[in-house]
């Protein structure tokens, strides 16, 4: 695979159940996601969004089909390594709709958990969780709780978190959901910006035709496959 790709499926299926319950949800998706990429995920309520996410992000598995994350082929009709979890916590970020920040650390003790808990030192975790609280001009809230801070300063906290430990792809569900307009212009733009800067693949779910523009590409889920197309430039925000 070539040194730009970063995700990558194969006939990608996802049914739920089985017999008179079996949910076809994914039937033979293709698709890939270069690095530097912002791609939008789009598609109505319950068409498989957040499972295609969690599939990509090693937590859900698949029924059958292949998946690659960077060099690394991850799944071929079964789960290539036990490890998922490895590999989830090394390559993923993942960031939410609502935020998940633990409401009684601190900013930074929120970047650091995970850091700390894979063995990184209180002083290399702080350090870089430092450094990307400055990234987000939220340097100075390293020591605030996060009630304390604004809707939108917390999401930030919470990509901040999802960049802790340096991750080759995030994954975003609908991470402006709970944001007002101008908010949410700032978010994208931050995703954007991580992947060009830091070379990261992101795949942003969003319900919000206004955040199209900024992105790269979009990837729709229709009839069950996963469709390409290029962003509507024809949408005017702020
Ligand atoms: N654990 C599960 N068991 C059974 N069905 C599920 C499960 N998770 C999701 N589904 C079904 O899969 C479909 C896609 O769900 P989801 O991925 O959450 O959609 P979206 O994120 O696009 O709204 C829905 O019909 C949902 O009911
Ligand atoms: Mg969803």
């Amino acid at each position: 695979m070539s040194s730009k790709q970063s995700i990558k499926v194969e006939n990608l299926v996802k049914h739920f159940g089985s017999g008179d319950n079996l949910v076809r949800v994914i039937e033979g998706a293709d698709f890939q996601v270069d690095k530097g990429e912002l791609v939008a995920l789009i598609a109505p309520s319950g068409a498989g969004k957040t499972t295609l996410l969690m599939m990509i992000g090693c937590v859900e598995e698949p029924t059958s089909g292949r998946i690659w994350l960077g060099d690394d082929k991850v799944y071929d009709n079964k789960w290539l390594t036990r490890e998922t979890r490895k590999i989830r916590r090394e390559k993923i970020g993942f960031i939410f709709q609502a935020h998940y920040l633990i409401p009684f650390l601190n900013v930074i003790e929120n970047v650091t958990l995970v850091p700390q808990t894979n063995g990184v030192s209180k002083k290399d975790s702080e350090a870089k969780a430092k450094e990307l609280l400055e990234y987000f001009d939220i340097g100075n809230k390293a020591r605030a709780m996060p009630s304390e801070l604004s809707g939108g300063q917390n999401q930030r906290v919470a990509i901040a978190r999802a960049l802790a430990n340096s991750p080759e792809i995030i994954l975003a569900d609908e991470p402006t959901a709970a944001l007002d307009l101008a908010r949410s212009v700032d978010v994208v733009k931050m995703l954007k910006k991580i992947a060009i800067e830091q070379d990261v693949a992101v795949i942003m779910v969003t319900h919000d035709e206004a955040m199209l523009p900024l992105c790269d590409r979009i990837l729709k889920i229709e009839n069950k496959k996963v469709v390409s197309s290029d962003v509507p430039k024809d949408i005017h925000i702020l």
